[in-house]
């Protein structure tokens, strides 16, 4: 099993914020955002990891993370021209990936559960991971149908079909190279991995879980400062 950050886009929620350096490198309390994406990897033991960043701060990213030996990982690299979505930055991984199983976490996303289980037990097929949350209409969200299958997910809905947001951690086997390559762009121009996530539901072989602890996407000026303040409560506890 080999991990991928995926750490490009433009940042435009956190403008000025963003305007001279990239969102992940900004602090969360008491580290740079990108921390918490590796260390949710390397304490559940993956060490192979690609970091996709965009071009602008790319050598940032270099300076502060550089091999990956401080955090017992070793770290490889890709490059996102433009921010074309989050299934394109994700294509940019395939040759490191080369027919592995992988464990893909967004680089805003923060996400405190043990993942050491999901990554033993993947074998094939896709495994995303929900969390109700009080404004889905923010996320991918899925539609369950009456034995709690899902049956679509929906991305940005205005009429969110349930509580549950799709977190930006994901699992998948390395069919995911070809859905991806079968994309087209969605209506705001980006390759959505909704768009994957549902075309492994249409083969059967998409399968969910839920987060227990906290989870935290510190992609907007609120979720960041409430991300710091979680952080902040529970390592002073
Ligand atoms: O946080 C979970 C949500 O993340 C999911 O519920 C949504 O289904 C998913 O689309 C995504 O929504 P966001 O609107 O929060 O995605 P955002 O554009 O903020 O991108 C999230 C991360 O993905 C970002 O921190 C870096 C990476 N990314 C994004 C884009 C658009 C890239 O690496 N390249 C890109 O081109």
């Amino acid at each position: 099993m080999k991990g991928v950050i995926l750490a490009g886009g433009t940042g435009s929620r956190l403008y000025p914020l963003t305007k001279v350096t990239n969102k992940h490198l900004l602090p969360v309390y008491n580290k740079p955002m990108i921390y918490y994406p590796i260390e949710t990897l390397t304490k559940a033991g993956i060490t192979d990891i690609i970091i996709v960043t965009g071009k602008e701060h790319a050598g940032n990213f270099l300076s502060l993370l550089g091999s990956g030996k401080e955090f017992g990982a070793n770290f490889h690299y890709a490059l996102q021209d433009e921010a074309g979505g989050i299934a394109q930055a994700l294509a940019l991984s395939e040759a490191f990936v080369n027919n592995d199983n992988i464990t893909v976490i967004l680089g805003d996303n923060i996400i405190l559960d043990d993942i050491s289980e999901s990554i033993k037990s993947f074998t094939i097929g896709a495994k995303i991971f929900l969390k109700e949350v009080s404004d889905p209409q923010r996320f991918g969200v899925p539609e369950f149908d009456s034995n709690n299958k899902i049956i679509k997910i929906e991305e940005k809905p205005k009429v969110p079909k349930s509580k549950y947001a799709v977190t930006g951690l994901y699992q998948y086997d390395s069919t995911v190279f070809d859905k991806i390559h079968k994309l087209k762009p969605s209506q705001r121009g980006e390759l959505e991995i909704t768009d994957v996530n549902n075309l492994y539901l249409q083969d059967g072989k998409l399968v969910h879980a839920f987060l227990n602890k906290p989870w935290l996407d510190a992609g907007t000026f609120d979720s960041l400062i409430t991300a710091s303040n979680i952080i902040k409560e529970l390592l002073n506890r």
